[in-house]
């Protein structure tokens, strides 16, 4: 029995395409950027904690690269931009996953604080894909962009007013740079978890997680408002973001794939 995250069937189908990862240190990137490399990637681990980037890069092997970034600081990511293409001089596959959780609703907020989220969640990823499109459009065959969005994006919902307002701007990102890419191959496409156990799933005074609060399984595991009555685990999105950025995904471009054990499904 394969241990949770790692593919069914390694087969190299990623071999000698260059990869980055914004947010890849931890959780969902980290399942990322493990399933890329297995599938033959050269992996790059970006991530503004770059302690642990070069913890995951190690475990990925000597054709993994750890990079720090702050994808909220453009000179941060015209360095990232630099260093990629001074290593690999092209990047076939960006997947912009790094974001923070934010969790104030309309009463906690204030401008800047809403403004500081957009800075990270959304313009993060308008930031590292601008700077990165030049080493996109200089990469061969199939080059793909996977933003990191979020069933917040497309559904609205409590005290996530800047969270939720940065992942749905995120959805449609995807969509409208698919139409400005699309003549030139080039694929844009959105992965919308749903309830992931990562640290971001965990409970703000730190006791857990989200997931075993008895709240949540009465809501979302006894109740069914999850389908697949449990949370989702990072490796669980992997797969989805594998597919999307192989060559099986060629003609899929501007979509949004919502992957949450069905919680989209009810009411
Ligand atoms: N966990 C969930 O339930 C869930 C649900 C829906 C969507 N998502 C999305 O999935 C993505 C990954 O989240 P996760 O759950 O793995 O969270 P996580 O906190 O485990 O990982 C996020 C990573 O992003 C990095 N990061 C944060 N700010 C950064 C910055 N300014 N520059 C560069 N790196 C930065 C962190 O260091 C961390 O390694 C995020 O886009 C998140 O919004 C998560």
């Amino acid at each position: 029995m394969p241990a949770p995250g790692s593919p069914p069937s390694a087969a190299h189908r990623l071999e000698g395409r260059v990869a980055v990862v914004t947010g890849s240190a931890n959780g969902i990137g980290r399942a990322i950027a493990e399933r890329f490399a297995a599938e033959g990637a050269q992996v790059v681990v970006a991530d503004i904690d770059e302690t642990a980037a070069r913890n995951v890069a190690a475990t990925l092997g000597p054709q993994a690269l750890a990079l720090r970034v702050d994808i909220a600081d453009p000179a941060s990511v015209a360095a990232l931009a630099e260093a990629v293409g001074a290593r690999y001089g092209r990047c076939e596959i960006l997947v912009n996953n790094a974001a923070i959780l934010d969790s104030a609703g309309v009463d906690a907020m204030s401008f800047p604080h809403y403004r500081s989220v957009l800075d990270i969640n959304q313009d993060g990823a308008v930031r590292v894909t601008l700077a990165l499109l030049p080493l996109i459009r200089r990469a061969g065959e199939g080059r793909r962009i996977l933003n990191v969005t979020s069933i917040q994006g497309v559904r609205g919902s409590r005290d996530s007013l800047a969270y939720a307002t940065a992942k749905g701007a995120l959805v449609n990102f995807t969509r409208a740079l698919a139409c400005d890419l699309g003549a030139e191959g080039i694929t844009v496409n959105a992965l919308a978890p749903g309830f992931i156990d990562t640290r971001m799933a965990q409970l703000p005074d730190g006791s857990g997680h989200e997931h075993e609060t008895e709240w949540f399984r009465d809501i979302y595991i006894r109740y069914g408002r999850i389908p697949l009555r449990r949370a989702g685990q990072p490796a669980d999105i992997a797969g989805p973001a594998f597919f999307l950025c192989s060559d099986d995904a060629r003609y899929m471009t501007g979509q949004i794939v919502l992957v949450d054990g069905g919680v989209s499904a009810t009411f």
